[in-house]
């Protein structure tokens, strides 16, 4: 059975969890995009365009955030966003305005997806299963709603294969959880043990930068 993986908010309830990470994003959703432009010249080159330019079809990316991908899916791809914060979805809406291939952005929890088994044919989530409160889960749950044979698309930072930056990382992460639990950020995570328990057929894992950056393409097996 896959394993749990844990928290990093201060509390054990999980509806109290949320709410502290929901409080959080929405505090950061004004400033948001003018902090990731500096951290994505810096660190995330061309993963964006990588990810999103292999999405097809029905396509649901999970904690769209401020809806940075959106103008870099396809015109073939219907997509459909979900996110925590409300303010976050806000930004997100003003920026999908006249994009005919953006279908819906709504509030929803990554470890409890509002969609049926199977539903889609594509699942992406950018620079988000760093903080989601159980990884394990919303893997499970991005499995779930992919169809069989369907795509999961994952880009994110995540433990350095660089011993020095994995100690500092830790250290940075025992600093996040005091100042910012809301923020959940985790810097010694790696997804693609997740999307391997999980039983997806993996495509392609690269790593960059120390390998504190990796994508991943996935198959749900059909
Ligand atoms: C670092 S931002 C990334 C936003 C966006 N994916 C991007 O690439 O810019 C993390 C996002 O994850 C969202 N988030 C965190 N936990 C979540 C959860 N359990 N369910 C849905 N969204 C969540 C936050 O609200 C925030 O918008």
């Amino acid at each position: 059975m896959p394993q749990s993986h844990s928290r990093n908010s201060g509390s054990d309830d999980p509806a109290a969890v949320l709410d502290a990470m929901r409080a959080h994003w929405d505090g950061q959703a004004a400033t948001y995009d003018q902090g990731m432009d500096r951290i994505e010249r810096a660190f995330i080159g061309d993963g964006r365009s990588w990810v999103c330019g292999q999405a097809r079809g029905r396509t649901l990316e999970v904690a769209v955030g401020t809806g940075r991908n959106l103008e870099l899916y396809g015109d073939d791809v219907e997509l459909t966003g979900v996110d925590l914060s409300p303010r976050m979805l806000q930004i997100a809406r003003r920026r999908a305005a006249g994009m005919e291939h953006v279908a819906a952005l709504r509030e929803a929890d990554a470890e409890h997806l509002p969609f049926p088994d199977g539903h889609f044919d594509t699942v992406v989530a950018t620079l988000s299963l760093c903080s989601v409160p159980d990884v394990g889960a919303a893997v499970a749950e991005m499995r779930r709603v992919l169809r069989p044979g369907g795509r999961l698309l994952l880009l994110d930072h995540v433990r350095p294969t660089v011993a020095p930056l994995r100690w500092a990382l830790r250290g940075l992460e025992w600093i996040t959880a005091r100042t910012q639990p809301g923020s959940g950020e985790r810097f010694l995570r790696r997804p693609l043990e997740q999307v391997r328990e999980h039983g997806f057929t993996i495509e392609t894992s690269e790593r960059s930068k120390a390998g504190a950056i990796e994508r991943v393409s996935a198959l749900k097996p059909a």
